[in-house]
């Protein structure tokens, strides 16, 4: 069965409106292989922004939030919730990505309702895994991300679970130029997939998309996107810049 290819833009806290959608026409605008599917995960101020770009002009770019309350509605000042964030177009979620794990002290049990919540509401799930240096030095680099599918997605069943998307995002590459040899992604995400065979059944696991993130750019892109087992990317500061998104866009 095919897997999606998709390539990611995280933009973070990053941009203005008038810089996003600046952003969103130039990678808009190049030519950008239509067998990948591009995702822009704008600040939620530019959503509905960036969706009415999309919209109007293509179907395999879509818009997606960087995080979602695990609550329906309420008195939860400065949250955001799934039901609205469907309503503005928006087709995808962030959850569990490690800054929101480490600066904002996001636990297993809330993500797990969080990705409950965005799957109750038609969004898809980037369910964000990955282990920090000091755990890879300690070769305990499987045990960290096996404990991570294990705490906030193996509840779902079969059915639920191939509509989300994993990214495996090791923490010490993420915005320190340190980027995982392809040699050392793959065998991360050979390791997921084989897990989600062994919880469920190798048809479910092998629908499933899993993207690399971490330091990815416009000069590596090749080589990962070569490497069994990795569909696409989930980049940061790389997403930044057009011309760098694009090129990494046409690198499958
Ligand atoms: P960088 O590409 O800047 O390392 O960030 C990766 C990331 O965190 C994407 O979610």
């Amino acid at each position: 069965m095919q897997r999606k290819k998709i390539v990611a833009g995280n933009w973070k806290m990053n941009k203005t409106l008038p810089e996003a959608e600046a952003l969103v026409k130039e990678v808009m605008q190049a030519e950008t292989k239509a067998s990948v599917t591009k995702i822009f995960f704008p600040p939620f101020p530019f959503l509905v922004t960036v969706n009415n770009h999309l919209h109007n002009n293509s179907r395999d770019f879509f818009c997606g939030a960087q995080n979602c309350s695990d609550k329906e509605s309420g008195a939860y000042t400065g949250e955001v919730a799934t039901p609205a964030i469907a309503s503005t177009g928006t087709s995808y979620v962030l959850v569990g990505h490690s800054e929101r794990r480490t600066l904002f002290h996001e636990t297993a049990a809330l993500l797990k309702n969080k990705i409950d919540s965005c799957l109750q509401h038609m969004l898809i799930p980037v369910y964000c895994i990955g282990e920090v240096l000091q755990e890879r030095e300690a070769n305990k680099h499987f045990s960290v991300v096996e404990r991570q599918l294990e705490e906030s997605l193996f509840h779902l069943s079969a059915e639920a679970i191939r509509k989300c998307v994993v990214a495996y995002e090791p923490v010490w590459a993420i915005g320190t130029g340190k980027t995982a040899t392809a040699e050392e992604a793959g065998e991360m995400h050979s390791f997921i997939r084989e897990r989600i065979a062994h919880k469920y059944n190798k048809e479910t696991a092998d629908s499933i998309s899993i993207l690399y993130g971490g330091s990815c750019n416009a000069q590596n892109a090749k080589e990962l996107f070569g490497t069994k087992d990795i569909d696409g990317g989930l980049i940061g500061g790389a997403s930044l810049k057009a011309a760098d998104f694009v090129t990494i866009i046409n690198s499958f």
